[in-house]
């Protein structure tokens, strides 16, 4: 009796200290007994996620540090975005590619009694997530990393953040503005449903906009019609030394295996669709890192060469957008608008953070060697689900900046700011500098890119939106691989 007494007496003295207040404690230290405060492996580095370029799941951009919500005496008064679809199935073309490759792995002469060994064991027993050809070059479904489950959690999630930003006036319309692709329109949808609740019925008005290029510069995916400077696109390889090693192991453990350096490429392709539909995927462990990383930077080299600052051109696509937000920027909220939500491609976003000056790398991406650290790295920029914010906040003087309007670059939940203007609280850039940097600095898109004179010069949707509902839900069935609604 008096053992088990002291007992409770020493455990409620216990009790006693760790509900005392502790100041600047971590709370997780209460839920994990004996867990580091501070994490010391920063083993996110070597996230697969971080190598499959823009194909695979989305995540959060590397972080500076820079803190994510508004810094000390400031409040975002406008908020302008624009995001990629999710997490999706391949197109048609590359669901076949990786069709093909599987049917030559599958019809190699194995000497092994025509089993899988090593590395690729799994493949006795793998089924393919793709049976159905129908969800070609849709969103995903299923699986953690679901595309419609993310651009849904992100609107919930940005409700939260940006809610204060919604007036909740009743019979209001909320204008949200997507390019006509069937994966960007559902992407757009599952969005307006996550902010908005049920209110995205009688509050929302989604704008389709048609991604044909004789909408010109009237477009969230305007094109370079005659773009001068799209031979090293073309060109690239898609190969790296590395894949060749994986050829020698994978054939040493499998004699008789049918396989290249081609196929490992387009087979670490499908481990981001895997990923997507699935949520894990046997193949990964089938590479090394090295392998992973080497893979990782051809698409890097692609999305620099095709869509980003390697194009001399590319600056002048995204200077569209980047100059017709500058406007709202300056119209500011009262008379621009609290809220845009735009949604397009991949290959539209990487245009502007080009013409914004961002991730511009002194000299051009390697094509013989892999630098690091890698000034361009897709997996951070634009992974399915990426998004660019631009926040514009509204600030109280600090001790070194004066009371004034800012603006601040949000890609991927991380903060990026401009190289030529940080001044600001958190890092953040006047909106009298940015309107002046960018106002210096953005290429005229019509001439750059020969865009004809019956097309339309510039961007006009965000001041002409409609308020009709038609297109906030899927008027008909939607068809199989189904891809311009529009
Ligand atoms: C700015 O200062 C005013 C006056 O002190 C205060 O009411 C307001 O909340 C401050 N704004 C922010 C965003 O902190
Ligand atoms: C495997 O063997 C069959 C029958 O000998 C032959 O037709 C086929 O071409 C071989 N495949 C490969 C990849 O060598
Ligand atoms: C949102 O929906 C609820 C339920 O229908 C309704 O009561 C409310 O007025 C709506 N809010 C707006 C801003 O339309
Ligand atoms: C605007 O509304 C009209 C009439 O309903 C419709 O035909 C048109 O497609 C809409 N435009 C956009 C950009 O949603
Ligand atoms: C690998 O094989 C495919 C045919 O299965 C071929 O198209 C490709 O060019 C080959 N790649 C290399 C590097 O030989
Ligand atoms: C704006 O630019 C001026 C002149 O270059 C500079 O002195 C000032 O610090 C900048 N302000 C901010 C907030 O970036
Ligand atoms: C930006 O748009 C305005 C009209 O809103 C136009 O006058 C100006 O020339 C545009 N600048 C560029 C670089 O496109």
């Amino acid at each position: 009796m008096r053992a088990l007494s002291s007992i409770v007496a020493i455990a409620a003295a216990v009790a006693t200290v760790a509900d005392g207040f502790t100041p600047n404690k971590p709370s997780y230290i209460d839920r994990y007994p004996g867990a580091k405060p501070f994490d010391q492996s920063f083993l996110e580095g070597y996230s697969i996620l971080k190598h499959l370029g823009g194909q695979g799941p989305y995540s959060n951009r590397r972080s500076y540090g820079i803190g994510r919500d508004p810094p000390d005496g400031c409040a975002v008064d406008q908020v302008i975005m624009l995001r990629r679809h999710g997490e999706r199935y391949p197109e048609p073309a590359v669901a076949a590619v990786f069709n093909d490759v599987l049917a030559k792995v599958y019809a190699s002469n194995l000497t092994n009694g025509g089993a899988f060994g090593g590395s690729l064991e799994f493949l006795n027993r793998w089924e393919t997530f793709m049976p159905n050809e129908g969800y070609w070059a849709l969103e995903s479904y299923s699986g953690p990393y679901a595309g419609l489950l993310e651009a849904y959690g992100h609107g919930v999630e940005y409700r939260i953040r940006y809610g204060h930003l919604w007036d909740q006036e009743p019979g209001v319309m909320v204008p949200m503005f997507t390019s006509s692709y069937e994966r960007i329109v559902q992407t757009a949808r599952k969005f307006g449903e996550g902010f908005f609740g049920w209110n995205y019925t009688t509050s929302v008005a989604l704008n389709v906009l048609s991604e044909d290029e004789t909408m010109g510069a009237n477009s969230l995916t305007p094109a370079c019609v005659h773009d001068d400077d799209y031979e090293m696109c073309k060109s690239l390889p898609g190969y790296m030394p590395q894949f060749d090693v994986a050829v020698d192991r994978l054939k040493t453990q499998n004699p008789g295996l049918d396989i290249n350096a081609t196929d490992v490429f387009n087979l670490m392709k499908m481990v981001a669709y895997e990923l997507n539909v699935r949520g894990h995927s046997d193949w990964i462990d089938a590479f090394s890192l090295d392998e992973w990383t080497a893979f990782g930077y051809t698409q890097n080299l692609d999305f620099y060469y095709c869509a980003g600052p390697g194009d001399k051109n590319m600056a002048a696509v995204g200077a569209v957008y980047a100059n017709a937000t500058l406007l709202l920027l300056n119209q500011g909220p009262e008379k621009a608008g609290k809220m845009f939500w735009n949604f397009a491609h991949d290959t539209n976003i990487t245009p502007i953070l080009s013409a914004l000056g961002l991730f511009v790398p002194s000299s051009h991406l390697p094509l013989d060697r892999i630098p690091f650290p890698n000034p361009y790295e897709i997996g951070d920029i634009m992974p399915m689900g990426g998004r660019l914010v631009m926040e514009r906040l509204s600030c109280n003087s600090t001790a070194v900046t004066p009371q004034d309007t800012y603006v601040r670059l949000v890609l991927n939940e991380a903060v990026v700011p401009f190289p030529d203007c940080q001044e600001g609280p958190g890092f953040s850039c006047s909106l009298a500098n940015y309107t002046r940097l960018l106002e210096e600095k953005l290429p005229d898109y019509t001439t750059t890119c020969g865009i004809p004179e019956e097309s339309p010069q510039y961007l006009k949707f965000f001041w002409e939106a409609n308020t009709t509902q038609e297109w906030n839900w899927d008027p008909k069935v939607i068809p199989y691989q189904w891809s311009f609604i529009l």
